[in-house]
């Protein structure tokens, strides 16, 4: 019997056998990319190397990613969409490319010895071609070769063949998608993998990224010719297992028992989106990284989630308090292979607790106001909108499900217009913020980048070896950074920290990078804080003699001279524990 863990470890194997380096899962909290809150795929924490930077693990890489996305947050529900959801990638930078990734799928998918899938009944899209890149009668030409008969190949434009860039700039290229057949009846005539009714499942995605889009909208041909590929692990256990949704299998199984044992008036779909929205707060609280429910950026989407979660019970006719048991069933059902949320499960009750505590109570009182206006005005305007956030705390995308429940059309622009007059509430929210999402590797964040380093060095020195990073996040503006400490940092030590950082960039050190295995980098004293059980064999350590000596991804200034002057703007606490700094870089 297929189980998640047993397919995870499958993958990891078979491409492990074609010469891969499994590589640990990145943070779902992006470190050094100021365009986007959460890490959307596999690829994203390596664009770097996609764009030519050397990776010390080499030209092959496989992993199994924890990623976050909101832009299928109204499909949740369905059979087969997520928020949270763990992606099987692997990943040629510059090395192989169309021939071996498609043999490599074609054989991990079909082969007796991997899933042993019938060919018969997978499907592949490739891509139709436009101006800016040709079709892709390679692709279709191995897959032939494969054993995919014609009449099984589909040529799809670029919004259904092409992937990426993440944000607005980047590596991006044709892909080709294949699709297992459930076996269900077509929805009608036009039924066709891609076709959202059931009977085909997207279970795996092979992206060439040979362009890098840039700010003009050109697609130049990369240095190297990289593939990326990301299977949805939930979907193809699914698939595995012959079960026709996910929430069937074991990754769900346990929260859908106990939102059912619970609920008075059982509705599966309600079911399913508290099972995947608390299963994705769970994930991101339980990285112990200092993101909490809050106003703004990741804080606002777990917000989102959790009062999304806490209204979809009420329809299911739950009354109290009653997070903390999904979140239970998540953390024993996947602390096993992700420890830190059992370590964190304190923090992650606390915290769901108390946004559901908050909400819980006024939550009623909201939908009683929402349904008196929309009786006396008959609509929901913009600022009936705002006054429902302001007052009930309802988030916008909220408001505007209720409305859609009731077949009431909602005129977005009024309301995102509404939330722009009001502060910063929620800018990030209104889409832009949360679809968009490329590493930066502008000159600036590159200075504070290591900035960061040099700050994360001075603070251990004016505060103790106790401070560890907790969180790091870079912007054009400012950079920000989280880390362990018990209390309130004094003036007099911000000072001092400040001095250092200046005195640091003042004697015009170099910054060196080396490669060495992690169990060396941490005999020399490099600082290492890893929440990931899987650790690369081989990692890059940067170091600023005298000063800091931390492993990190890059990238990194040549010689501290290069940053500018550094200055703390900001100091507070981010949750018990936990200080965050500010500072900015002046030239
Ligand atoms: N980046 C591609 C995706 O997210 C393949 O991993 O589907």
């Amino acid at each position: 019997m297929w189980t998640a863990k047993k397919l995870a470890k499958a993958y990891l194997d078979f491409f492990r056998e074609k010469g891969h380096a499994i590589i640990p899962s990145a943070s779902l909290i992006p470190e050094h990319d100021p365009t986007v809150l959460f890490t959307t795929a596999g690829m994203h924490p390596l664009v770097p190397f996609l764009l030519g930077q050397k990776h010390p693990e080499g030209k092959r890489l496989a992993n199994n990613q924890k990623c976050l996305r909101t832009d299928d947050i109204d499909e949740v529900g369905d059979a087969s969409h997520h928020t949270f959801f763990f992606m099987l990638g692997n990943w040629s930078l510059g090395d192989y490319f169309k021939k071996e990734a498609i043999e490599y799928s074609f054989e991990f998918l079909t082969s007796r010895k991997w899933l042993g899938l019938d060919k018969k009944r997978i499907s592949v899209s490739c891509f139709k071609g436009d101006k800016d890149s040709p079709k892709d009668v390679e692709s279709a030409k191995h897959w032939e070769k494969a054993g995919i008969p014609k009449k099984r190949i589909y040529f799809f434009p670029k919004k259904d063949n092409w992937w990426g860039p993440a944000g607005k700039t980047g590596p991006c290229g044709p892909d080709t998608e294949m699709f297992y057949d459930t076996g269900k009846k077509k929805c009608g005539k036009e039924c066709k993998p891609g076709c959202g009714c059931g009977k085909y499942f997207e279970i795996w995605n092979d992206v060439f990224m040979q362009y890098n889009k840039t700010a003009e909208g050109k697609f130049e041909k990369l240095k190297q010719q990289n593939v990326d590929t990301g299977m949805g692990l939930e979907r193809t256990v699914a698939v595995l297992q012959g079960k026709g949704n996910d929430y069937e299998t074991e990754l769900f199984r346990p929260m859908m028992e106990k939102a059912k044992e619970l609920s008075k008036s059982y509705e599966e779909k309600s079911a399913r989106i508290i099972s995947d929205h608390l299963r994705a707060v769970v994930f991101v609280i339980g990285e112990g990284k200092g993101i909490v429910p809050s106003n703004v950026e990741q804080g606002y989407v777990l917000r989102r989630l959790i009062r999304r979660s806490i209204r979809h019970a009420r329809l299911l006719g739950i009354e109290g308090m009653f997070c903390r048991q999904i979140a239970k069933k998540v953390i024993e059902a996947y602390s096993g292979e992700w420890p830190e949320l059992e370590k964190n499960s304190g923090l992650i009750f606390r915290e769901l607790e108390a946004e559901e505590e908050k909400f819980g109570k006024i939550l009623g009182q909201g939908v009683k106001m929402f349904e008196k206006i929309l009786k006396k005005e008959g609509r929901i305007s913009g600022k009936d909108a705002f006054l429902l956030y302001q007052s009930f705390g309802f988030p916008l995308e909220m408001t505007a499900e209720i409305a859609r429940e009731k077949g009431i059309k909602i005129d977005r622009k009024a309301f995102e217009k509404e939330f722009e007059n009001h502060q910063e509430i929620s800018r990030q929210a209104s889409a832009g913020k949360f679809k968009s999402g490329l590493a930066d590797h502008s000159e600036i964040t590159v200075r504070m980048h290591t900035a960061t380093h040099l700050l994360h060095a001075a603070l251990r020195k004016v505060l103790g070896e106790h401070v560890q990073q907790k969180g790091s996040n870079i912007t054009p503006e400012r950079l920000r950074f989280d880390f362990s400490n018990p209390e309130k940092v004094t003036k007099e030590q911000l000072e001092k920290v400040e001095k250092l950082v200046n005195d640091a960039i003042g004697k015009g050190i170099a910054v060196k990078r080396e490669e060495m295995s992690l169990e060396e980098a941490r005999k020399k004293g490099a600082l290492a804080f890893f929440d990931s059980k899987y650790v690369p064999e081989k990692v890059s350590v940067y170091t600023i003699e005298g000063v800091s000596k931390e492993v990190c991804a890059g990238p990194h200034v040549k010689n501290t001279k290069a940053i500018g002057k550094f200055r703390i703007k900001k100091e507070e606490a981010i949750s018990a524990g936990v200080r965050r700094i500010k500072a900015v870089i002046e030239q």
